[in-house]
């Protein structure tokens, strides 16, 4: 399924790395809601191999950040079940660790993503006042990350509030040829550049309810078509 890649520099850690030729596992082996039996095509990556390796990303940032409140930043909808679960771990390590930090959570829409086709422009629904930030240590959780051009134009927009520093951890980097804005400092998993959903992840709001995350089937795409 995937091989581990080292740390490219200082301040990098490792990430596990899908191959293009990874198809993932049949249905038949997993459990998932029976809506969607017909709307996609196989488990990719498993939510307890979504939930181990978020455990270890909670680790890598306690290990960095871990001795300073956190402001963590929520980049919805498609990043709600990995900063839940993220800030879970990172509570549990804290308590374990007897740490008393203040893990303060805040959140922010985007929207830039029709069918499975990215849009040129960047939305910002609902931009509320991000003063809070201002001096703090930010945590900008984000599910997925493409050519970066997203998480560019966020780390602006989070600057602009001048926050003391800013991190990001990304669940999923898609390897993709025209990178042209900021990857993550924390990195779940990378994957070759194809549409996945679940885990929060959407097509057109569906699939959110997915605890894997999957590959979706040819009758989804057209299904869930809008
Ligand atoms: N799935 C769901 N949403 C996304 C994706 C994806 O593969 N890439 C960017 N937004
Ligand atoms: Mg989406």
């Amino acid at each position: 399924m995937a091989e581990y890649v080292q740390p490219r520099g200082t301040g990098i850690e490792g990430r596990i790395v899908i191959k293009d030729d990874w198809l993932g596992y049949s249905l038949e082996l997993f459990t998932y809601p029976e809506h969607y039996h017909e709307d996609i095509e196989s488990v990719y990556i498993p939510h307890g191999v979504i939930m181990d390796r978020t455990e270890r990303l909670a680790r890598h940032i306690m290990d960095d950040i871990g001795d300073h409140d956190m402001v963590v930043l929520c980049v919805l909808k498609g990043g709600y079940k990995f900063c839940s679960d993220l800030v879970e771990f990172i509570k549990v390590q804290c308590r374990n660790s007897n740490k008393h930090l203040e893990t303060r959570v805040e959140f922010i829409r985007l929207k830039s993503y029709l069918n499975d086709q990215s849009t040129e422009d960047l939305h910002i629904i609902g931009s509320q006042d991000l003063s809070v930030l201002r001096g703090k240590n930010v945590l900008i959780v984000e599910a997925i990350v493409d050519t970066g051009k997203t998480m560019k134009a966020l780390l602006k927009h989070v600057g602009s509030f001048e926050p003391k520093m800013i991190k990001v951890a990304g669940l999923l980097v898609k390897r993709v040829s025209n990178v042209v804005g900021s990857l993550p400092d924390y990195v779940g998993f990378e994957i070759p550049n194809r549409f996945v959903v679940g885990y929060a992840l959407d097509y057109n709001e569906y699939f959110r309810d997915l605890n894997h995350i999957c590959v979706i089937s040819e009758i989804g795409k057209v299904k869930y078509k809008i």
